[in-house]
């Protein structure tokens, strides 16, 4: 894929394993973290919308690291959407979902991957013509047994799991047959980003990156 091109959801969950949700509070940190994570083999980037910095984030990261692909996390309303795409942001991730926030990503041509945590969250996605979505928060709404409960009616659909993902759990999902790639924070620890330890998060998107699916 180049990334240049438009990105489709699957995209998006096939770069690599594990997708880093990234929560910055000073925009000096984005750049070398962006490229801490790429030197380890992720490029697909999830900066939420947590900060009151996470819109300049996302700017400096789309300017400065072309090889990363940044994406916007935490979009809970049209208005998170359009401020997302004018940062910089070629996709989107939501806790939730609503048709609202779908048109918006449609309008800005940003794929998205909504979070469900039920079938009929599931099913409300799917009417909206999604069928790569988020699980969140995954450990707390059930976790593996959830998913394979999932497999049977709703087949078609591939997830992310994300929330209480490790290193240790990520493997299991990995191996599901629905899970194309999980979500996690497990790769960005906060401590790392403030002291500026951008090896030790190379090291940790390393590990990430080579787990197997
Ligand atoms: C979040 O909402 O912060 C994400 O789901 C990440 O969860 P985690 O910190 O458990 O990986």
């Amino acid at each position: 894929m180049a990334v240049n091109t438009p990105l489709t959801s699957l995209d998006v969950m096939r770069d690599a394993p594990v997708i880093p949700v990234i929560v910055l509070h000073d925009v000096a940190h984005a750049v070398p973290l962006a490229r801490a994570l790429l030197a380890g083999g992720i490029r697909m980037l999830e900066v939420t919308l947590r900060t009151p910095q996470a819109l300049a984030c996302m700017e400096a990261i789309a300017r400065d690291v072309p090889d990363a692909v940044v994406g916007a996390g935490t979009m809970r309303s049209a208005a998170d959407v359009q401020a997302s795409a004018m940062a910089g942001a070629r996709f989107g991730v939501s806790p939730g979902y609503t048709s609202k926030v779908g048109q918006a990503c449609r309008d800005a041509g940003l794929p998205l991957l909504p979070g469900v945590a039920t079938g009929s969250e599931i099913m409300m996605a799917q009417e909206d013509g999604l069928t790569e979505l988020k699980f969140f928060p995954a450990m707390q709404a059930g976790g593996l047994a959830m998913l394979k409960a999932w497999q049977g009616p709703f087949g078609e659909t591939t997830f992310c799991p994300t929330g209480g993902i490790t290193s240790a759990n990520a493997p299991e999902f990995l191996a599901l047959s629905n899970v194309a790639c999980v979500g996690g924070s497990w790769i960005v620890p906060n401590d790392a980003i403030a002291s500026g330890d951008w090896g030790r998060i190379e090291t940790l998107a390393r590990a990430a990156s080579q787990l197997a699916r």
